[in-house]
Protein backbone atom coordinates (compact mmCIF):
# COMPACT_ATOMS: atom_id res chain seq x y z
CA UNK A 1 0.00 0.00 0.00
CA UNK A 2 1.40 3.47 -0.71
CA UNK A 3 2.62 5.07 2.48
CA UNK A 4 0.48 7.27 4.05
CA UNK A 5 -2.87 5.43 3.18
CA UNK A 6 -5.86 5.20 5.39
CA UNK A 7 -7.37 1.84 6.87
CA UNK A 8 -10.39 2.50 6.26
CA UNK A 9 -12.66 4.95 3.24
CA UNK A 10 -15.50 6.18 2.88
CA UNK A 11 -18.42 4.07 -0.03
CA UNK A 12 -21.48 4.25 -1.68
CA UNK A 13 -23.24 1.05 -0.49
CA UNK A 14 -26.64 -0.30 -2.04
CA UNK A 15 -27.58 -2.89 0.91
CA UNK A 16 -30.90 -4.09 -0.62
CA UNK A 17 -31.60 -4.39 -4.55
CA UNK A 18 -33.34 -1.17 -5.57
CA UNK A 19 -33.16 0.19 -2.16
CA UNK A 20 -32.02 3.66 -1.47
CA UNK A 21 -27.88 3.67 -1.31
CA UNK A 22 -26.31 4.41 1.84
CA UNK A 23 -22.40 6.21 2.32
CA UNK A 24 -20.80 4.18 4.86
CA UNK A 25 -16.56 3.65 6.43
CA UNK A 26 -15.20 0.43 5.86
CA UNK A 27 -12.08 -1.00 5.27
CA UNK A 28 -9.98 -0.40 2.47
CA UNK A 29 -9.41 -3.83 0.47
CA UNK A 30 -6.34 -5.41 0.06
CA UNK A 31 -4.33 -6.03 -3.40
CA UNK A 32 -4.09 -9.56 -3.82
CA UNK A 33 -2.15 -11.78 -6.57
CA UNK A 34 -3.97 -10.67 -10.06
CA UNK A 35 -5.68 -6.80 -8.45
CA UNK A 36 -4.62 -3.06 -7.59
CA UNK A 37 -6.08 -1.20 -5.30
CA UNK A 38 -7.03 1.76 -6.93
CA UNK A 39 -7.67 5.19 -5.27
CA UNK A 40 -10.66 6.68 -7.16
CA UNK A 41 -10.41 10.46 -8.41
CA UNK A 42 -13.35 10.85 -10.44
CA UNK A 43 -15.93 8.06 -11.26
CA UNK A 44 -18.36 8.56 -14.24
CA UNK A 45 -22.16 8.55 -13.56
CA UNK A 46 -23.87 6.65 -16.69
CA UNK A 47 -26.86 8.91 -17.07
CA UNK A 48 -29.65 5.54 -16.46
CA UNK A 49 -27.80 4.80 -13.28
CA UNK A 50 -30.70 6.44 -11.43
CA UNK A 51 -33.08 3.62 -13.29
CA UNK A 52 -30.67 0.99 -12.99
CA UNK A 53 -30.10 1.14 -8.75
CA UNK A 54 -33.61 1.72 -8.07
CA UNK A 55 -34.65 -1.46 -9.50
CA UNK A 56 -36.86 0.22 -12.53
CA UNK A 57 -34.26 -1.28 -15.37
CA UNK A 58 -34.03 -4.86 -13.15
CA UNK A 59 -30.69 -5.04 -14.66
CA UNK A 60 -29.34 -8.07 -12.21
CA UNK A 61 -26.50 -7.46 -9.62
CA UNK A 62 -25.64 -9.14 -6.31
CA UNK A 63 -26.06 -6.82 -3.21
CA UNK A 64 -24.74 -5.42 -0.70
CA UNK A 65 -22.77 -4.17 -3.41
CA UNK A 66 -21.20 -1.04 -4.42
CA UNK A 67 -22.34 0.44 -7.16
CA UNK A 68 -20.02 2.46 -10.29
CA UNK A 69 -18.30 1.38 -13.22
CA UNK A 70 -15.60 2.69 -14.86
CA UNK A 71 -13.38 5.25 -13.62
CA UNK A 72 -10.01 7.19 -13.40
CA UNK A 73 -7.70 6.99 -10.53
CA UNK A 74 -4.05 6.00 -9.05
CA UNK A 75 -2.86 2.63 -8.21
CA UNK A 76 -2.38 2.88 -4.32
CA UNK A 77 -1.88 -0.86 -4.02
CA UNK A 78 -0.48 -3.66 -6.31
CA UNK A 79 -0.42 -7.81 -5.99
CA UNK A 80 2.55 -9.50 -6.12
CA UNK A 81 2.66 -10.31 -9.47
CA UNK A 82 2.28 -7.04 -11.26
CA UNK A 83 4.63 -6.70 -14.45
CA UNK A 84 4.63 -2.80 -15.36
CA UNK A 85 2.34 -1.36 -13.13
CA UNK A 86 3.70 1.13 -10.17
CA UNK A 87 2.09 2.52 -7.21
CA UNK A 88 0.75 5.99 -7.84
CA UNK A 89 0.10 5.50 -11.77
CA UNK A 90 -2.62 7.21 -13.20
CA UNK A 91 -4.98 4.62 -14.84
CA UNK A 92 -8.02 4.00 -16.32
CA UNK A 93 -10.25 1.72 -14.80
CA UNK A 94 -11.90 -0.52 -17.23
CA UNK A 95 -15.62 -2.06 -16.13
CA UNK A 96 -15.60 -5.03 -18.33
CA UNK A 97 -14.31 -7.81 -16.14
CA UNK A 98 -13.46 -11.28 -17.72
CA UNK A 99 -13.15 -14.43 -16.59
CA UNK A 100 -9.42 -15.60 -16.69
CA UNK A 101 -10.41 -18.71 -17.22
CA UNK A 102 -13.19 -17.96 -19.62
CA UNK A 103 -13.41 -14.71 -21.26
CA UNK A 104 -16.54 -15.45 -22.49
CA UNK A 105 -18.00 -14.87 -18.70
CA UNK A 106 -18.46 -11.62 -18.84
CA UNK A 107 -20.08 -8.88 -16.18
CA UNK A 108 -19.97 -5.15 -15.81
CA UNK A 109 -18.49 -4.12 -12.65
CA UNK A 110 -20.64 -2.24 -10.21
CA UNK A 111 -23.80 -2.71 -12.35
CA UNK A 112 -24.61 -5.69 -14.42
CA UNK A 113 -23.84 -9.18 -13.59
CA UNK A 114 -23.89 -10.75 -17.04
CA UNK A 115 -25.15 -13.76 -18.69
CA UNK A 116 -23.29 -16.94 -17.73
CA UNK A 117 -22.97 -19.05 -14.57
CA UNK A 118 -19.08 -18.06 -14.41
CA UNK A 119 -19.87 -13.91 -15.21
CA UNK A 120 -22.49 -14.51 -11.82
CA UNK A 121 -20.14 -16.38 -9.77
CA UNK A 122 -17.08 -13.37 -10.75
CA UNK A 123 -19.45 -10.77 -9.27
CA UNK A 124 -21.08 -12.05 -6.47
CA UNK A 125 -18.08 -13.25 -5.16
CA UNK A 126 -14.77 -12.04 -5.56
CA UNK A 127 -15.44 -8.46 -7.77
CA UNK A 128 -18.13 -7.74 -6.16
CA UNK A 129 -17.52 -4.32 -5.64
CA UNK A 130 -17.71 -1.47 -7.88
CA UNK A 131 -15.89 2.33 -8.15
CA UNK A 132 -18.47 4.56 -5.85
CA UNK A 133 -15.74 4.73 -3.30
CA UNK A 134 -12.42 6.35 -2.39
CA UNK A 135 -10.97 2.57 -3.22
CA UNK A 136 -11.78 -0.16 -5.32
CA UNK A 137 -10.09 -3.32 -5.54
CA UNK A 138 -9.79 -4.09 -9.29
CA UNK A 139 -8.51 -6.90 -11.50
CA UNK A 140 -4.86 -5.65 -12.74
CA UNK A 141 -5.68 -6.35 -16.21
CA UNK A 142 -8.62 -3.91 -15.79
CA UNK A 143 -6.42 -1.26 -14.69
CA UNK A 144 -4.80 0.67 -18.37
CA UNK A 145 -1.84 2.71 -17.39
CA UNK A 146 -2.60 6.62 -18.89
CA UNK A 147 0.17 8.58 -20.30
CA UNK A 148 -0.02 11.24 -17.28
CA UNK A 149 2.42 13.39 -18.55
CA UNK A 150 0.28 14.27 -21.80
CA UNK A 151 -3.06 14.26 -20.95
CA UNK A 152 -2.44 16.98 -17.87
CA UNK A 153 0.30 18.33 -18.73
CA UNK A 154 -0.08 21.66 -19.58
CA UNK A 155 0.31 22.87 -23.11
CA UNK A 156 3.61 24.93 -22.82
CA UNK A 157 5.19 21.53 -22.09
CA UNK A 158 3.18 19.74 -24.91
CA UNK A 159 0.48 18.11 -23.02
CA UNK A 160 -3.12 18.19 -23.57
CA UNK A 161 -3.96 19.87 -20.08
CA UNK A 162 -6.67 17.98 -19.49
CA UNK A 163 -8.39 16.97 -16.12
CA UNK A 164 -8.51 13.63 -14.65
CA UNK A 165 -11.97 14.01 -14.49
CA UNK A 166 -12.57 14.51 -18.13
CA UNK A 167 -10.78 11.16 -18.75
CA UNK A 168 -13.67 9.34 -17.70
CA UNK A 169 -15.09 10.04 -20.80
CA UNK A 170 -12.74 7.14 -21.85
CA UNK A 171 -15.68 4.86 -20.18
CA UNK A 172 -18.08 6.66 -22.63
CA UNK A 173 -16.52 6.44 -26.03
CA UNK A 174 -15.39 2.93 -25.38
CA UNK A 175 -18.63 1.65 -25.80
CA UNK A 176 -19.67 3.07 -29.40
CA UNK A 177 -15.77 2.91 -30.27
CA UNK A 178 -16.00 -1.01 -29.74
CA UNK A 179 -19.35 -1.66 -32.07
CA UNK A 180 -17.73 1.07 -34.69
CA UNK A 181 -14.74 -0.82 -34.71
CA UNK A 182 -16.80 -4.40 -35.12
CA UNK A 183 -18.50 -2.89 -38.23
CA UNK A 184 -14.84 -1.87 -39.38
CA UNK A 185 -16.17 1.80 -39.95
CA UNK A 186 -13.42 3.74 -42.32
CA UNK A 187 -12.68 7.05 -43.06
CA UNK A 188 -14.39 8.90 -45.32
CA UNK A 189 -17.05 6.45 -44.86
CA UNK A 190 -21.12 7.72 -43.74
CA UNK A 191 -22.35 6.73 -40.53
CA UNK A 192 -26.05 7.04 -39.32
CA UNK A 193 -26.06 7.53 -35.52
CA UNK A 194 -29.24 7.11 -33.62
CA UNK A 195 -30.21 7.91 -31.11
CA UNK A 196 -27.70 11.17 -30.96
CA UNK A 197 -28.63 12.69 -28.26
CA UNK A 198 -28.05 10.31 -24.91
CA UNK A 199 -24.56 9.39 -23.10
CA UNK A 200 -23.28 6.86 -25.21
CA UNK A 201 -25.38 7.92 -28.40
CA UNK A 202 -23.46 11.24 -28.41
CA UNK A 203 -20.15 9.48 -27.51
CA UNK A 204 -20.73 7.93 -30.76
CA UNK A 205 -21.20 10.70 -32.79
CA UNK A 206 -17.57 12.23 -31.51
CA UNK A 207 -15.88 8.71 -31.39
CA UNK A 208 -17.26 7.96 -35.14
CA UNK A 209 -15.64 11.74 -36.29
CA UNK A 210 -12.38 11.24 -34.28
CA UNK A 211 -12.62 8.10 -36.79
CA UNK A 212 -12.75 9.90 -40.18
CA UNK A 213 -16.14 9.04 -40.82
CA UNK A 214 -19.21 11.61 -41.63
CA UNK A 215 -21.71 11.02 -39.29
CA UNK A 216 -25.72 11.52 -39.57
CA UNK A 217 -26.78 12.21 -35.45
CA UNK A 218 -29.95 11.03 -35.82
CA UNK A 219 -32.64 12.33 -32.41
CA UNK A 220 -36.53 13.48 -31.94
CA UNK A 221 -35.61 16.45 -30.52
CA UNK A 222 -34.43 18.70 -32.64
CA UNK A 223 -33.16 21.41 -29.15
CA UNK A 224 -31.02 18.20 -28.14
CA UNK A 225 -29.42 17.67 -31.62
CA UNK A 226 -28.53 21.22 -31.58
CA UNK A 227 -26.68 20.68 -28.54
CA UNK A 228 -24.60 17.43 -30.08
CA UNK A 229 -23.84 19.78 -32.78
CA UNK A 230 -22.90 22.90 -30.75
CA UNK A 231 -20.23 20.70 -28.31
CA UNK A 232 -18.94 19.10 -31.50
CA UNK A 233 -18.13 22.49 -32.84
CA UNK A 234 -15.38 23.39 -31.06
CA UNK A 235 -13.40 20.15 -32.57
CA UNK A 236 -13.74 21.61 -35.94
CA UNK A 237 -14.61 18.69 -37.86
CA UNK A 238 -15.21 20.67 -41.25
CA UNK A 239 -18.90 19.99 -42.72
CA UNK A 240 -18.44 15.98 -41.51
CA UNK A 241 -21.68 15.99 -38.80
CA UNK A 242 -25.25 16.13 -39.97
CA UNK A 243 -27.86 16.15 -38.06
CA UNK A 244 -31.84 14.87 -38.67
CA UNK A 245 -34.63 14.64 -36.64
CA UNK A 246 -36.43 11.15 -36.47
CA UNK A 247 -39.83 11.67 -37.98
CA UNK A 248 -41.77 8.43 -36.30
CA UNK A 249 -42.53 7.72 -40.09
CA UNK A 250 -40.13 5.52 -41.49
CA UNK A 251 -40.87 6.01 -45.37
CA UNK A 252 -39.95 10.14 -44.34
CA UNK A 253 -36.68 9.02 -42.32
CA UNK A 254 -36.25 6.82 -45.47
CA UNK A 255 -37.02 9.74 -47.84
CA UNK A 256 -34.68 12.68 -45.62
CA UNK A 257 -31.68 10.17 -45.70
CA UNK A 258 -31.44 10.14 -49.53
CA UNK A 259 -29.60 13.06 -49.57
CA UNK A 260 -27.12 11.22 -47.35
CA UNK A 261 -26.23 8.47 -49.84
CA UNK A 262 -24.21 6.20 -50.25
CA UNK A 263 -24.76 5.59 -46.58
CA UNK A 264 -21.83 2.49 -45.30
CA UNK A 265 -23.30 2.37 -41.57
CA UNK A 266 -25.88 2.62 -38.84
CA UNK A 267 -24.95 2.52 -35.35
CA UNK A 268 -28.17 1.85 -33.12
CA UNK A 269 -27.59 2.35 -29.78
CA UNK A 270 -31.48 2.65 -28.54
CA UNK A 271 -32.47 2.86 -25.30
CA UNK A 272 -35.70 -0.22 -24.87
CA UNK A 273 -38.09 2.65 -24.98
CA UNK A 274 -37.23 3.17 -28.23
CA UNK A 275 -38.03 -0.26 -29.98
CA UNK A 276 -40.66 1.24 -31.83
CA UNK A 277 -38.79 3.84 -33.11
CA UNK A 278 -38.63 4.76 -37.08
CA UNK A 279 -35.08 5.34 -37.44
CA UNK A 280 -33.95 1.56 -37.11
CA UNK A 281 -36.13 0.34 -40.14
CA UNK A 282 -35.49 3.54 -41.77
CA UNK A 283 -31.86 3.84 -41.28
CA UNK A 284 -31.30 0.05 -42.48
CA UNK A 285 -33.62 0.51 -45.65
CA UNK A 286 -31.17 3.68 -46.22
CA UNK A 287 -28.08 1.51 -46.27
CA UNK A 288 -25.95 1.17 -49.34
CA UNK A 289 -25.18 -2.49 -50.81
CA UNK A 290 -23.20 -4.61 -48.12
CA UNK A 291 -23.80 -1.95 -45.77
CA UNK A 292 -23.18 -3.09 -41.65
CA UNK A 293 -25.19 -2.74 -38.99
CA UNK A 294 -23.90 -2.22 -35.71
CA UNK A 295 -26.71 -3.41 -33.01
CA UNK A 296 -25.48 -2.00 -29.11
CA UNK A 297 -29.00 -1.10 -28.17
CA UNK A 298 -30.71 -1.91 -25.21
CA UNK A 299 -33.82 -3.65 -26.31
CA UNK A 300 -35.08 -6.53 -24.07
CA UNK A 301 -38.35 -7.67 -26.45
CA UNK A 302 -37.25 -8.99 -30.14
CA UNK A 303 -37.36 -6.47 -32.78
CA UNK A 304 -38.93 -6.54 -36.05
CA UNK A 305 -35.85 -6.44 -39.04
CA UNK A 306 -36.50 -5.66 -42.97
CA UNK A 307 -35.20 -8.97 -44.01
CA UNK A 308 -35.81 -8.18 -47.85
CA UNK A 309 -33.30 -5.44 -47.45
CA UNK A 310 -30.41 -6.86 -45.51
CA UNK A 311 -30.57 -10.35 -47.55
CA UNK A 312 -30.85 -8.49 -51.18
CA UNK A 313 -28.15 -6.29 -50.29
CA UNK A 314 -25.91 -8.21 -48.83
CA UNK A 315 -26.28 -6.54 -44.71
CA UNK A 316 -24.58 -7.00 -41.88
CA UNK A 317 -26.03 -7.05 -38.34
CA UNK A 318 -23.52 -7.08 -35.94
CA UNK A 319 -23.82 -7.10 -32.29
CA UNK A 320 -21.44 -5.76 -29.40
CA UNK A 321 -21.89 -5.85 -25.76
CA UNK A 322 -19.15 -2.99 -24.41
CA UNK A 323 -15.36 -3.79 -25.66
CA UNK A 324 -11.98 -5.39 -26.09
CA UNK A 325 -9.33 -5.12 -24.51
CA UNK A 326 -7.75 -4.47 -27.61
CA UNK A 327 -10.34 -1.35 -28.19
CA UNK A 328 -9.14 0.09 -24.70
CA UNK A 329 -5.65 0.23 -25.66
CA UNK A 330 -6.25 1.93 -29.52
CA UNK A 331 -8.70 4.38 -28.55
CA UNK A 332 -6.47 5.29 -25.38
CA UNK A 333 -3.76 5.69 -28.30
CA UNK A 334 -6.31 7.85 -30.23
CA UNK A 335 -6.78 9.82 -27.10
CA UNK A 336 -3.22 10.29 -26.13
CA UNK A 337 -2.17 11.55 -29.82
CA UNK A 338 -4.86 14.09 -29.48
CA UNK A 339 -6.90 12.56 -32.57
CA UNK A 340 -9.85 12.28 -30.53
CA UNK A 341 -10.21 15.11 -28.46
CA UNK A 342 -11.54 16.01 -24.55
CA UNK A 343 -11.39 19.60 -24.49
CA UNK A 344 -15.10 19.92 -25.32
CA UNK A 345 -15.68 17.89 -22.32
CA UNK A 346 -17.24 19.35 -19.31
CA UNK A 347 -18.12 17.55 -16.36
CA UNK A 348 -20.42 18.18 -13.59
CA UNK A 349 -19.37 16.65 -10.24
CA UNK A 350 -20.83 15.47 -6.98
CA UNK A 351 -20.40 13.96 -3.43
CA UNK A 352 -20.79 9.94 -2.95
CA UNK A 353 -23.58 11.83 -0.33
CA UNK A 354 -25.35 13.76 -2.57
CA UNK A 355 -25.62 10.63 -5.04
CA UNK A 356 -29.26 11.11 -5.58
CA UNK A 357 -29.08 14.73 -6.91
CA UNK A 358 -25.98 13.27 -8.86
CA UNK A 359 -28.27 10.34 -10.41
CA UNK A 360 -31.00 13.14 -11.09
CA UNK A 361 -28.76 15.32 -12.65
CA UNK A 362 -27.15 12.52 -15.06
CA UNK A 363 -30.44 11.45 -15.90
CA UNK A 364 -31.60 14.91 -17.58
CA UNK A 365 -28.43 16.90 -18.22
CA UNK A 366 -26.37 15.79 -21.27
CA UNK A 367 -22.94 17.00 -19.31
CA UNK A 368 -21.43 13.95 -18.17
CA UNK A 369 -21.69 13.77 -14.87
CA UNK A 370 -18.88 12.55 -11.90
CA UNK A 371 -18.48 11.59 -8.56
CA UNK A 372 -15.44 12.51 -6.77
CA UNK A 373 -15.00 10.67 -3.66
N1 LIG B 1 -24.27 -2.69 -26.14
C1 LIG B 1 -23.65 -2.10 -25.14
O1 LIG B 1 -22.54 -2.46 -24.75
C2 LIG B 1 -24.31 -0.93 -24.46
C3 LIG B 1 -23.53 -0.13 -23.60
C4 LIG B 1 -24.13 0.97 -23.01
C5 LIG B 1 -25.48 1.26 -23.23
N2 LIG B 1 -26.19 0.42 -24.05
C6 LIG B 1 -27.63 0.70 -24.31
O2 LIG B 1 -27.72 1.93 -25.03
C7 LIG B 1 -28.87 2.61 -24.59
C8 LIG B 1 -28.73 4.11 -24.87
O3 LIG B 1 -27.65 4.65 -24.14
P1 LIG B 1 -27.55 6.23 -23.88
O4 LIG B 1 -26.45 6.48 -22.93
O5 LIG B 1 -27.52 6.96 -25.18
O6 LIG B 1 -28.96 6.46 -23.14
P2 LIG B 1 -29.60 7.76 -22.54
O7 LIG B 1 -28.57 8.75 -22.14
O8 LIG B 1 -30.63 7.30 -21.57
O9 LIG B 1 -30.35 8.38 -23.81
C9 LIG B 1 -31.44 7.74 -24.40
C10 LIG B 1 -31.49 8.11 -25.86
O10 LIG B 1 -32.56 7.41 -26.48
C11 LIG B 1 -33.47 8.35 -27.05
N3 LIG B 1 -34.84 7.88 -26.90
C12 LIG B 1 -35.49 7.57 -25.75
N4 LIG B 1 -36.71 7.13 -26.02
C13 LIG B 1 -36.86 7.17 -27.37
C14 LIG B 1 -37.91 6.85 -28.26
N5 LIG B 1 -39.08 6.37 -27.81
N6 LIG B 1 -37.71 7.01 -29.58
C15 LIG B 1 -36.53 7.48 -30.05
N7 LIG B 1 -35.49 7.81 -29.25
C16 LIG B 1 -35.65 7.65 -27.94
C17 LIG B 1 -33.24 9.63 -26.28
O11 LIG B 1 -33.68 10.69 -27.05
P3 LIG B 1 -34.29 12.04 -26.42
O12 LIG B 1 -33.07 12.88 -26.23
O13 LIG B 1 -35.19 12.54 -27.48
O14 LIG B 1 -34.96 11.67 -25.15
C18 LIG B 1 -31.72 9.57 -26.12
O15 LIG B 1 -31.07 9.93 -27.31
C19 LIG B 1 -28.98 2.27 -23.12
O16 LIG B 1 -30.33 2.31 -22.70
C20 LIG B 1 -28.38 0.86 -23.01
O17 LIG B 1 -29.37 -0.12 -22.94
C21 LIG B 1 -25.63 -0.64 -24.67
Amino acid sequence: MATGTPKTQRALIQEVYAQPPVVKKIDIPTATPGSAVVRIIASGIISYMKDVYDGTRQYPYPTPMIPGTSAIGRIAALGADATTLNIGDLVFVDCVIRGRDDPGSIFILGLHEGHTDGSRRLMHGEWRHGTFAEYAKIPIENCDRLDEKVLLGSIADGGLNYLPRQLTEIGHMLVPYGGLRDINLQPGQTVIVAPATGGFGGAAVQVALAMGARVIAMGRDASKLKEVSNKMAPLSHRGMLETLPISGIVESDVKALQKFQPIDAFFDISPGAAINSSHFKAAILSLRHEGRVSLMGGYKDDIPIPHSKIMHANIRLQGTWMCTRDDIKQLIKLIERGVLRLDNSQTKEFTLESWEEAFAFAKTSNIPAVFIP
